[in-house]
């Protein structure tokens, strides 16, 4: 009954009879001790091999660890898991990609690990999948030729059985079918366009259920259609925001009472404005070091389901 979602006319007739799923708990983070840029993956790391300033990265990292630490007080989630940095993971900050945390329909806990497109990240998926057998967690893997990148490119729908699923650069299309099965999710494919916008979180921001941002010169006309089919809402933010301060990256999160609060990176004005308008509590933080890898907020977090 899951399945991969292709034709707009069809997502449109089924999506608002899905079934309802909870929100994350928690989140996990990686320490920053080893972040650095030492080779190129994406456009943003072209100019920034050997750039990083270690100091700026630890400190807006515990900017970023503070601004979780809101979301706890204000009872939005209800803990923050801390694992430590590994030396020669240079990108295992961007705890997003690795894994992806869901419940199955009997409320247990799986854990997808990713098969990483470049070789170099794959040592990430290894150290979780430890961490997450010393928890006793389930996880599942798909076949090492299929590519997919957690949750930079699979974004739940709000409350929904669903995931919006980036492909194009770091995630195969071949994914989806497997994710569907395999975390009892439906799933939306969307195609990415765009080397700039190389996974989905770089270029699409769930507000609540019905609200979204994004940037449209990252998509292809069908995956547009697919989101304005399910969003009522669809928010545009302009290119230069969205590649410059990493707009779309932000990571909006909702109180059990629907309260909304957005961790934003600095310099987005269009998206705070947006945000605001929409009664959303907006913290800001500076991710500079993180963008000149091609990541900010959204990535540096896994969602976990704890109880
Ligand atoms: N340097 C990392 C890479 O290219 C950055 C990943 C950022 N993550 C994200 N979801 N955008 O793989």
């Amino acid at each position: 009954m899951y399945k991969v979602w292709i034709d707009v006319n069809e997502l449109r007739d089924s999506f608002f009879g899905w079934s309802k799923m909870p929100e994350p708990t928690g989140l996990l983070m990686v320490t920053p001790k080893y972040f650095d840029v030492v080779d190129v993956k994406n456009p943003y790391m072209l100019e920034n091999v050997g750039n990083v300033e270690a100091d700026l990265a630890e400190l807006q990292w515990n900017h970023l660890q503070a601004a979780f630490m809101e979301l706890k007080e204000a009872e939005v989630i209800h803990h923050i898991e801390t694992l430590e940095g590994e030396d020669d993971l240079e990108d295992m900050v961007f705890c997003a990609n690795p894994v992806f945390e869901w419940l199955l329909e009997d409320h247990q806990p799986v854990v997808l690990l990713s098969n990483m497109r470049h070789e170099r990240r794959q040592g990430e998926v290894e150290a979780f999948k430890q961490y997450f057998a010393v928890q006793g967690i389930k996880t599942r893997q798909l076949p090492e030729e299929i590519k997919v990148e957690g949750n930079g490119d699979l974004i739940p729908h709000p409350g929904i059985r669903a995931v919006w699923m980036g492909y194009g650069f770091r995630t195969d299309l071949q994914a989806a079918e497997w994710v569907a099965n395999t975390i009892e999710a439906h799933v939306i494919p969307l195609k990415l366009i765009s080397h700039d916008f190389y996974h989905l979180d770089t270029c699409f921001c769930v507000i609540d259920a019905e609200n979204v941002a994004i940037c449209t010169e990252a998509f292809d006309e069908e995956s547009i259609r697919k989101i304005m089919a399910v969003f009522t809402h669809v928010h545009e933010v302009p290119l230069k925001e969205a590649k410059e301060h990493f707009a779309l990256n932000s990571l909006i999160m909702r109180s059990p009472s629907g309260q909304k609060y957005g961790i934003l990176p600095t310099g987005n004005e269009t998206l705070k404005e947006i945000l605001t308008d929409l009664d959303t509590t907006v913290i800001e933080v500076d991710t500079s070091e993180y963008i000149k890898s091609g990541g900010s907020v959204y990535c540096m977090k896994a969602f976990t389901y704890r109880k």
